[in-house]
């Protein structure tokens, strides 16, 4: 059977940034996220046992270690549903927007591969099922199994069966929250997420001080969730942002995603806030800066980032909905 998933990616607000079990990517903290309304990822996947194993992403054949990663998540799901793993698959997928610039599009892609591969398995999982699998293929795409505002639960148990994510609130809870992504360099990144925390886990002496205050961030984000409490979220947000980027740059050797477009647009953030435009910084693992702010103010963050010569391409994007099934098929 062939079956098409599509998802939405999401941002953390409060990140994801290092694993206590690197193989089954289970975090050391909880993290929190917007799942992004029109940013997303196509995948169909079909399985025979006359194909060979074959991954197109964006209308071109997949680089090996691409492949690699996608049917090693797909082997994984064979083996998690009792499925004969002699049965291979062809997989095509389309994104909507740059991948690996750092803006979380591993996330939509293993979130849209997990519920296609399950679908065209003809198995049916619940959400919950599905948010540890697709966990398994990257952390924050366990995440984008869910709309809203979603929480990924860290979990205690050593399998990882309790960490998986939740939804704090539905989309329609605060659809006035925009989230505008800004491409500043659409170049893809050299050291991805995964190697690049480890890194950080291993080598930056501030990784205990973000264990400290991590559970303060992540009330402090859900009450201002909650109650709607768009500064209290925005400052949250943005320290929590720099307080991951910290631990970045003060790993040995320091891992710097940042561009110099990234600081000059970081600059230009801060001085709309000076000038009473209320919006707020948060940025991944890439150059890309991503400012949260309100509805009613887009438009006249746009007309001032427009003057910025920087600024190659924008989404404007409200809160999303989670992961669904779709019957238009990519082949
Ligand atoms: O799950 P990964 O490997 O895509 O890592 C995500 C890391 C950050 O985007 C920087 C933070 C997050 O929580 O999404």
């Amino acid at each position: 059977m062939k079956a098409t998933g599509i998802a939405n990616t999401n941002i953390a607000l409060i990140k994801y940034w290092g694993n206590r079990n690197h193989q089954l990517s289970l975090p050391y903290n909880s993290s929190i996220s917007m799942t992004l309304d029109g940013m997303h990822t196509v995948t169909s996947v079909e399985f025979s046992k006359s194909f060979k194993n074959e991954v197109i992403i964006n209308g071109i054949q997949a680089k090996s270690e691409e492949q690699q990663r996608v049917i090693d998540h797909i082997t994984l799901i064979k083996k998690k549903l009792n499925i004969d793993v002699l049965l291979n698959a062809k997989v095509v997928s389309n994104n909507n927007f740059p991948k690996r610039a750092g803006i979380a599009s591993s996330a939509s892609a293993f979130a849209a591969l997990t519920i296609a591969a399950v679908k065209a398995l003809e198995k049916e999982l619940t959400s919950q099922e599905l948010s540890i699998l697709a966990r398994l293929g990257s952390g924050s795409a366990s995440r984008s199994i869910f709309g809203g505002f979603v929480e990924w639960e860290k979990g205690e148990a050593e399998d990882g069966s309790d960490s998986y994510s939740t939804v704090l609130a539905e989309k329609e809870h605060w659809p006035e929250l925009t989230m505008i992504v800004t491409i500043v360099n659409p170049q893809e990144k050299k050291i991805g997420s995964r190697d690049g925390m480890q890194h950080t886990v291993r080598s930056s002496s501030f990784y205990s001080a973000w264990r400290a205050t991590i559970e303060q961030d992540l009330q402090q984000s859900r009450n201002a969730i909650y109650t709607k409490n768009f500064t209290e979220l925005g400052t949250v947000v943005e320290n929590n942002a720099f307080k991951m980027h910290s631990l970045m740059h003060t790993s040995i050797p320091p891992l710097i995603y940042w561009e110099p477009e990234t600081i000059r647009m970081i600059k230009q953030v801060l001085n709309l806030r000076q000038e009473g435009i209320e919006c707020y910084i948060t940025m991944d693992a890439g150059p890309q800066v991503k400012i949260l702010c309100l509805q009613k103010n887009v438009e006249t963050i746009l007309g001032k980032l427009s003057q910025f010569k920087e600024m190659h391409q924008y989404y404007v994007c409200q809160p999303g909905s989670g992961a669904q099934i779709t019957d238009v098929h990519l082949f």
